[in-house]
């Protein structure tokens, strides 16, 4: 879910903040909700629709909303259906205080019980709980902050809360509090604003101060007041973000999705800029490099394409760098820890830098004391601020829910990084890498290739396979994954010589199987799977390098490194659930049921 909150003496507040809400879609959209407290007639303006933020505009165009403060949201359903009332604010039952939160609060079935038997509700939310008790609270004779610090003491410790407050009675206040997911409060002239991401409030401010967990704040047009846990004011000085506004922006496309795959070939220059000095020499850090190599095994921990860029870095750690990885998914990594080696080092990738499953497990491990880096696309994000290291990614602002750009970024990070712990003389990754961001050009240019063969293949099938072996399996997940999110075409990506173990039966006369065919010592195994789909009727499409290739496959890439071949292959797969959901008529950055960024577990 996505917070805005807006406090100021000049501007009007509503059309702020459904800007921002707009550019917080990717946190989820099901539904979205705003409230401004109209100061002049003392009305209390809320108002809440399903859907798209979009459609809460038409409302809000339509009711006159008036005032310079304000809060809104845009929601992704954990408690209850998307629905109105389901939708943020929350509002106590007196209505006077208004509520929007990100998180999920684990007690509040029991807190309801336990405070609430009298109190009319309208909604299934554990939202709704937090605000009647704030109002209780506030009833019983605290004040409105001291009812928020009071509510959240009694929220279950591994509850996880945004908190945005407005007393209709003080419109000019926002309260915030916060554990586990991410608020920021941004800083203005005459203004102060509160986003769950610095993106959605670039046109105002680029000053933003973070709140840690469990702090709470008080915040006004001209002061912001933050507290720690046990009440004590503190003072932190803001961080500067110096990302244009207009990175943000879907320029003339259509779709985010396809500028940004477009901006691969921008992405591998911007990490050899950053990470290579003139010379040729890899900058990543002497001291992170030699914990790194401290280490007898490494751990990557991620979730979705994430986890599918941490699959192919094991493989560049352990044959570039001779270091032992693994891969593990977070949200199992949390709760089934698998026997740890004596000196292990984490490395936590994750686009967002927040996705909560994985900030469970970095809890874990900095209690443990064990050291850890993360390779995000969010400076200061809660996974960068809490590992030992962090490294950027510079993919600049992703925000189409299907990730792409970001997952060439952590592979091509994870070969210098791999490669910097590696004494590989045979090959000049700077100059490789070039390379391959000159053939990622000629891929995207060529994009209407992918959508004949989507067009053809894809749009109008009920399941798709993708297959190969090495890190052209690990591509074939990333590859379906795709398919399935953005066109809801069941896909499978699979180890070629898996196929014939089970999943063979699946294959019928027309069924796509799209084969990724970029290392030579698999080359003619992976030849034989594919005779093996055709033999029961498979419709197939193989994308081969130049010298691996024959005449029948359906696309060419140039050879390169048969471990950074997935900087090459996933783009034709990325172009292919592109145009396949596009085919389909469907809403390409924005899937269904589906958020960017997941700060619930
Ligand atoms: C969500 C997104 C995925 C993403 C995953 C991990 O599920 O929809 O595209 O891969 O989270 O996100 P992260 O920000 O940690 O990379």
């Amino acid at each position: 879910c996505g917070i805005v909150g807006y406090t100021g003496l000049n501007y009007q507040s509503a059309p702020i903040l459904l800007k921002g809400l707009e550019k917080l879609e990717y946190r989820g959209y099901d539904s979205a909700g705003i409230y401004v407290p109209d100061t002049k007639d003392q009305l209390n303006q809320l108002v809440k629709e399903k859907g798209r933020v979009a459609e809460l505009e038409n409302l809000v165009a339509k009711s006159d909303v008036e005032g310079t403060s304000g809060i809104a949201h845009t929601r992704w359903a954990t408690h209850g259906v998307p629905s109105v009332e389901n939708a943020h604010p929350q509002v106590s039952a007196d209505g006077r205080f208004y509520l929007v939160h990100n998180g999920v609060i684990e007690n509040y079935l029991a807190l309801k019980h336990q405070y609430l038997e009298d109190v009319p509700f309208v909604s299934d939310t554990d939202t709704e709980v937090a605000v009647q008790l704030i109002a209780k609270f506030v009833a019983e004779g605290l004040t409105t902050f001291d009812a928020l610090r009071k509510m959240t003491s009694l929220l279950a410790d591994n509850s996880a809360f945004g908190f945005l407050l407005m007393d209709a009675e003080d419109p000019d206040t926002l309260y915030v509090a916060k554990r586990k997911s991410p608020l920021l409060i941004g800083l203005g002239e005459d203004f102060n604003v509160v986003t769950s991401d610095a993106i959605a409030m670039l046109d105002q401010t680029h000053d933003f101060i973070e709140l840690l967990d469990d702090e709470v704040a008080k915040i006004t047009p001209d002061t912001v007041k933050l507290y720690d846990a046990q009440g004590k004011l503190e003072h932190r000085e803001p961080f500067h973000i110096d990302i244009d506004a207009s990175e943000a922006d879907k320029g003339t496309y259509d779709y985010y999705m396809l500028k940004e795959i477009d901006e691969q070939p921008v992405v591998i220059r911007h990490l050899l800029d950053k990470y290579f000095d003139d010379a040729g020499k890899i900058l990543l850090g002497d001291q992170l490099l030699a914990d790194i190599q401290a280490a007898d095994r490494l751990y990557i921990v991620a979730a979705g394409t994430s986890y599918h860029a941490g699959l192919v870095g094991a493989r560049m750690l352990e044959q570039w760098a001779g270091l032992p990885t693994e891969v593990h998914v977070a949200s199992e990594f949390a709760y089934d820890q698998p026997l740890l080696s004596q000196k292990p080092f984490f490395i936590f990738l994750s686009q967002s830098g927040e996705t909560a499953d994985s900030r469970e497990v970095l809890q874990n491990i900095n209690r443990a004391g064990f050291k850890s880096l993360t390779l995000t696309n969010v400076s200061n994000s809660t996974l960068w601020r809490e590992a030992t290291y962090a490294l950027p990614l510079m993919a600049g602002p992703e925000i189409a829910v299907a990730s792409t750009k970001a997952y060439v970024a952590q592979v091509t990070l994870e070969a210098i990084l791999a490669y910097a712990l590696s004494s590989r003389l045979d090959l000049d990754l700077e100059k490789e890498l070039s390379r391959i961001a000159i053939e990622i050009q000629a891929i995207v240019d060529d994009k209407l290739t992918f959508k004949r063969v989507a067009e053809e293949l894809l749009v109008n099938s009920q399941s798709a396979f993708y297959i190969g072996r090495g890190v052209d399996a690990d591509v074939a997940l990333e590859a379906a994954l795709k398919l399935k999110e953005i066109s809801y075409v069941q896909a499978e990506g699979f180890a070629a010589g898996e196929l014939k173990h089970g999943t063979l039966a699946l294959i019928e006369d027309g069924t796509p199987v799209i084969t990724l065919l970029t290392q030579p010592k698999t080359a003619g195994l992976v030849r034989g799977n594919i005779a093996e789909t055709q033999a029961r009727g498979a419709d197939t499409f193989t994308i081969a390098t130049k010298s691996l290739a024959t005449d029948g496959d359906g696309y060419v890439l140039p050879d390169v490194d048969p471990l950074l071949a997935p900087l090459l292959t996933v783009v034709p797969t990325q172009l292919l659930a592109y145009y396949t959901s596009l085919g389909r008529g469907l809403d390409v950055d924005h899937p269904r049921n589906l958020a960017k960024s997941v700060t619930v577990q």
